[in-house]
């Protein structure tokens, strides 16, 4: 549905230096998929949404949209092009003077649809992201999560194959992230679209990311499957998905080494306790840990205290049961 290949963009800065601000982006995101875009400030994030708005163009490479090279589209294709994507911005930006209904209303006003067809689609729209009946509610009678619903069903109403995130989520509290999030992940679901997130929150990619990429400097530093990337525990992802316990305050006693120890499983399948009852049949101890579900499978993270004179046959017990295991240097 999203394809970027050798996505290179380059702002010319004054003095005759440049920014390469995206440096060879080669990006797929499916259909239907909801894919999360993470890096740190000034990684490229908000040039790679510039770029699929078709706002900027890329310097070299090629995007493609639906089936739509945006790298070459003009005139009216490029605007059918854009009416293909809907933006959802950190602050919803509704118009203050209008109601909720005349913001979603808004794009479809634009595009000339008659009142009775907006009507009718408002309608349908504010029920889907649950505010049926608040469509004569102002921007200021709404709640932060409402008006980022409201925002939603405008990036909505020209039913676009493609939904674009910038930061959704991050002005809201962590009860209206969850509603936004379950919101988008609903509309993927009934709507079959497109999602791609911009965030910084990598809750936000554990709670309803099928993929993900990571950038660095303009670079795609990691792309994959959520389940994939966090089964790989060196990966950058994975460490940002799941860290690693911290352990900075603890005391270890001089006869214990400390084990960094990661393992994966599916619901259903007990590895969370079976790793667990290993450790202590072991004689390890759980320092710290953090255990988080994903979509369809559950990582764990453990620091696990060991006796010294123990640890090379903890460590081959481990690995013999398909558990990651690290020495942690202290
Ligand atoms: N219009 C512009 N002119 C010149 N340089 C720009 C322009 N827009 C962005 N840049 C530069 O390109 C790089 C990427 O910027 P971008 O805004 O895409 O980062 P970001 O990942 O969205 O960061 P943040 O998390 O802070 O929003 C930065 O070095 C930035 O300074
Ligand atoms: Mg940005």
């Amino acid at each position: 549905m999203i394809d970027l290949r050798a996505v290179r963009k380059v702002y010319p800065v004054k003095g005759g230096a440049e920014v390469v601000a995206l440096d060879d982006v080669t990006l797929h995101v499916d259909k239907g998929a909801i894919h999360g875009i993470v890096g740190q400030s000034g990684a490229g994030k908000s040039t790679l949404i510039r770029c699929l708005t078709a706002l900027e163009r890329p310097t070299e490479g090629r995007i493609t949209v639906d089936g739509v090279d945006l790298s070459t589209v003009r005139g009216r294709e490029l605007l059918r092009a854009r009416r293909n994507i809907g933006m959802v911005f950190q602050a919803a930006n509704l118009l203050e003077a209008r109601t909720a209904a005349a913001n979603v209303g808004y794009p479809l006003k634009l595009a000339g649809v008659s009142r009775q067809e907006t009507e009718r689609r408002v309608e349908e729209l504010l029920s889907l992201v649950g505010l049926a009946g608040r469509g004569d509610s102002y921007p200021s009678q709404l709640s932060g999560g409402q008006r980022q619903r409201v925002g939603i069903a405008r990036a909505l109403a020209d039913t676009p194959a493609v939904l674009l995130c910038d930061e959704p989520t991050s002005a809201l509290d962590s009860e209206s992230t969850r509603q936004i999030l379950s919101l988008l992940r609903h509309v993927r679901d009934v709507a079959g679209v497109t999602v791609l997130i911009i965030t910084h929150e990598m809750s936000v990619v554990r709670e309803i990311c099928d993929s993900v990429t990571l950038l660095g400097h303009g670079r795609v530093i990691q792309s994959g499957k959520v389940d994939d990337v966090v089964t790989d525990p060196t990966s950058p992802l994975a460490r940002e998905l799941v860290p690693v316990p911290h352990v900075d305050d603890v005391h270890i006693p001089e006869a214990m080494t400390l084990l960094d120890v990661m393992f994966t499983s599916r619901p259903g399948v007990p590895t969370g306790a079976n790793v667990l009852r290993l450790a202590a049949s072991l004689g390890a101890d759980v320092t710290a840990g953090t255990f988080e579900s994903l979509a369809t499978s559950q990582v764990g993270r453990l620091a696990l205290s060991v006796p010294t004179i123990h640890k090379d046959q903890i460590i081959a017990q481990l690995k013999a049961n398909n558990v990651h295991v690290q020495e942690r240097n202290l």
